[in-house]
């Protein structure tokens, strides 16, 4: 908590793998905060800043269910989903279950991108309608549609997935061989997620807290019984990659490089975080 080539450290990891277990973080609410105020200030969304929780179903979302959820990334909604997700589990009592999961949504694309590249293609072309409309006073629906798999304009590459069904809305422009087409691609998609080799389950324990690319790892849990204390939020995209950048190149090369093309290949370019 207190150096910063230790917060440098933490996102290293969730850079490299998608995401990171903390230990030792001490089981309250306001601790939990300030620890993901070492990366960016919360996110704000309709559901509040900072949470902290219990399955009440106050919010009208599965997240708020002790249902199992099947992977999936949150946002999808928005313009601009948040990057990064923190859950710390405070307690659980008289029940078990709910265990976590997470997948990674990139590599999952890869393979679908090397054995079956038309229905790649199908992901990443046709743009979807999403929406959150669960509860009366809200209706949130992203500036422009946007498909399951974003890709990078410069890098080729996939960056960023939406995968939520229940946030997905009804696509009324196109023509049925491309929707027999799309949905093929989806039923595809979601077969490489849920293949067990993929699918890293954890149980999470009071002190260790759990923080994930939300824009590349899918999460769920399984379902569970008696009462879960949960807390957490969000951060953005820009100001989590803003400190990350900072922390590990330095202002002057960060400065010294506005502007230059986005390189994934050279470590040594500060845009080879984007
Ligand atoms: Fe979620």
């Amino acid at each position: 908590m207190s150096k910063d080539e230790s917060v440098l450290q933490w996102l290293e990891e969730i850079w490299k793998w998608g995401f990171c277990f903390i230990k030792g973080v001490p089981v309250d609410p306001e601790s939990t905060k300030t620890l993901i105020e070492r990366i960016a200030f919360i996110r704000h969304t309709h559901y509040g800043g900072f949470w902290d929780f219990t399955a009440d179903l106050t919010f009208k979302d599965t997240a708020y269910t002790n249902e199992f959820l099947g992977g999936h990334t949150d946002n999808t909604y928005f313009t601009d989903p948040a990057r990064l997700q923190l859950f710390h589990l405070l307690s659980h009592t008289d029940g078990h279950g709910g265990a976590s999961l997470l997948v990674d949504g990139y590599s999952a694309a890869r393979t679908l991108r090397q054995t079956e590249p038309d229905l790649y293609q199908a992901l990443t072309h046709y743009r979807h309608p999403w929406h959150a409309s669960g509860n009366e006073d809200v209706c949130i629906q992203p500036s422009a549609q946007a498909p399951v798999l974003s890709v990078h304009p410069d890098m080729n590459t996939v960056y960023q997935i939406r995968w939520n069904n229940y946030d997905r809305a009804p696509k009324s422009d196109w023509e049925l061989p491309h929707q027999k087409l799309w949905y093929e691609a989806a039923a595809r998609y979601n077969e490489i997620l849920n293949d067990h080799s993929r699918q890293i389950w954890t149980q999470l324990e009071p002190g260790t807290a759990l923080i994930f690319d939300n824009w590349r790892m899918l999460h769920g849990r399984s379902e569970f019984t008696g009462k879960r204390r949960m807390c957490g939020g969000y951060v953005n995209n820009d100001d989590f990659v803003s400190r990350f950048r900072l922390l590990k190149y330095g202002r002057e090369k960060v400065l010294n490089n506005l502007g230059n093309m986005y390189d994934a290949h050279s470590s040594s370019n500060p845009n080879s975080i984007y």
